[in-house]
């Protein structure tokens, strides 16, 4: 896919969590008092934490990311035996300290050299975002952290992807939007932003309708699709 599928890109939005930070870093930090089940109880808490977006958003039921975050932990600790408060506090402060993957910092800044406006769009609370952006050393290089929470629903209901083109009074096809999340993708490519799929884990596409412009596995080969060096 060449430059021209992403020609004209005014704003670069980002998805936050697993495109930016790493989601599994949190457990990744407290694996040794978590035992053997750790990487399964991170994948059912990313698992549980989405999908209470997704149904919340269908029933018309809000409550904000963070509590979301700390209900899909519960389940995920119960479903595997866990019942350590302490911990279970732990890993919650984690989530607010989430490792930058490290390909980040360098691609904002070559972006950002290139005069591309940059910003978040997520399902993430204020205070999670500006939380995670602070502890990656991240604050100065965006223009907005755009949060859901503006809205009381989440993606990928199409309002929430406009939160961008309103911010920044441009259209659809003038933002790139790139996640690492496929189905965020697709949402947003049916807002019709261009989308860049970051797929980090080489996963089949989905089956959905829209999708990406491109594909790359890492935040580093965004720059070279914007035709930038
Ligand atoms: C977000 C979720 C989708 O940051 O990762 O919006």
């Amino acid at each position: 896919m060449g430059e021209s599928a992403l020609g004209g890109v005014q704003v670069c939005v980002f998805d936050a969590y697993g495109t930016l930070f790493d989601v599994h870093s949190a457990v990744g930090r407290h694996a040794e008092a978590l035992g053997p089940e750790a990487m399964a109880i991170s994948a059912l808490w990313r698992q549980k934490q989405l999908e209470y977006t997704w149904l919340r958003a269908l029933m018309g039921a809000y409550a904000d990311f963070w509590q979301v975050t700390a209900d899909a932990l519960d389940v995920a600790l119960e479903r595997h035996g866990v019942g350590d408060d302490a911990l279970r506090a732990r890993l919650l402060k984690a989530y607010l300290e989430l490792a930058a993957y490290p390909e980040v910092p360098v691609t904002l800044d070559r972006l950002a050299t290139a005069g591309i406006d940059l910003a978040i769009l997520s399902n993430g609370s204020p205070a999670m975002l500006e939380a995670a952006v602070g502890h990656a050393g991240l604050d100065e290089r965006f223009a907005a952290l755009l949060s859901v929470d503006a809205l009381a629903t989440y993606k990928p209901r199409p309002e929430v992807y406009a939160l961008a083109t309103e911010r920044f009074n441009v259209r659809p096809d003038e933002v790139c939007f790139l996640s690492s999340n496929a189905w965020d993708v697709h949402g947003a490519a049916a807002f019709g932003f261009r989308c860049v799929w970051i797929n980090r884990f080489g996963q089949p596409a989905e089956r959905l309708p829209s999708g990406p412009v491109a594909a790359i596995d890492r935040l580093d080969g965004l720059p070279p699709l914007l035709g930038l060096a």
